[in-house]
């Protein structure tokens, strides 16, 4: 780790949301100035991280700020784990090492800062606050298997968070978490060094843990996270138990294909059996969802017929 991150970390670790620290505390035991701390803690502000200061008390958070735990993320990943605090994004770190990776090496960072979301919008990835992760698959059958597998990521995924406690969950074709209606985690997947047979994937997820105003401001969409929940799940333990699960699943679904997740997907679904708009310029498609097929198209009914539809470039809507 380097220096700056280093001592940011420590301080980081002093600091508690339910009482006040003073600089001089902080600064005796990280082994620093008061001025290189007030440094510091000014600093987090660039990586999203929101400290309160009183004159005469000291320093306090908003709420807690709890990091994964690298030394448990080594033991408990049994694939190489490389995990940041500061990162361009998680993603195209994956992308740049692809021919060195093998099926289940995944990266986790703090922060990211320049998250990316589908359809090249931002992902909003503040210092600490949630999980940033990806994980590297090399998938044989070739790129049109993709789609299928973007659907299993998010079964993973869903069932995952169901076993941390996580309530009101759905899935939105093709790949969104919900949780009450509203957008929980979000899934992109990257492919590099595609053939006919054999493409590498850079399966990156983002799941709001816990969002505060500053960061909802930025966000073009309606957002949940798990703020609400009695206990808030240990991000380790989460992120050890998702990579545990997507690597079981992944490797099923080479198998199998997407048939043994439709259930659990229609169980999910939340349009299954709703009116719907698929837009897909310079069309659009309304009827009701009827779940999906094999491939990973979403089925819709229009005037009796059921139709697969599949591709990048469409979106699904409720009517
Ligand atoms: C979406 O727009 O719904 C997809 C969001 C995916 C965000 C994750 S965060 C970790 C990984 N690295 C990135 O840059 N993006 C993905």
């Amino acid at each position: 780790m380097n220096e700056h991150w280093d001592k940011k970390t420590q301080i980081i670790g002093l600091l508690d949301h339910r009482t006040y620290i003073s600089g001089e505390l902080i600064a005796q035991k990280v082994g620093l100035s008061r001025t290189a701390v007030n440094n510091h803690i000014a600093q987090l502000a660039d990586y999203g991280v929101d400290v309160f200061s009183v004159k005469g008390k000291g320093y306090k958070l908003p709420k807690p700020l709890p990091l994964f735990d690298e030394t448990k993320l080594i033991n408990g990943i049994e694939n190489r784990c490389f995990y940041f605090n500061e990162i361009e994004s998680t993603n195209a770190f994956m992308l740049q090492h692809a021919e060195e990776l093998k099926n289940g090496d995944i990266c986790i960072a703090e922060y990211q800062s320049a998250g990316r979301g589908r359809r090249g919008r931002q992902w909003v990835s503040p210092y600490g606050q949630h999980v940033y992760a990806s994980l590297f698959w090399r998938l044989n059958q070739g790129m049109n298997a993709a789609m299928g597998l973007s659907l299993v990521v998010a079964c993973s995924i869903v069932k995952s968070l169901t076993e941390f406690g996580v309530d009101g969950l759905g899935v939105k074709w093709p790949n969104d978490i919900y949780r009450d209606n509203k957008k929980l985690a979000g899934i992109l997947i990257e492919l590099s060094g595609h053939t006919m047979d054999e493409c590498n994937l850079v399966i990156g997820f983002g799941i709001n843990m816990s969002m505060s105003e500053q960061h909802a401001d930025l966000i073009d969409q309606p957002w949940s996270d798990l703020s609400s929940l009695e206990s808030m799940p240990d991000k380790t333990a989460l992120i050890t138990n998702i990579y545990k699960q997507l690597k079981i699943d992944l490797m099923l679904f080479e198998v199998e294909g997407l048939t043994p997740f439709i259930p659990q997907w229609q169980k999910y679904d939340l349009f299954y059996e709703k009116e719907i708009n698929l837009l897909m310029a310079p069309n659009n498609i309304s009827g009701v969802c009827k779940g999906i097929d094999k491939q990973g198209a979403v089925l819709v009914e229009t005037d009796g017929k059921v139709t697969p539809y599949i591709g990048g470039e469409i979106s699904l809507r409720a009517k």
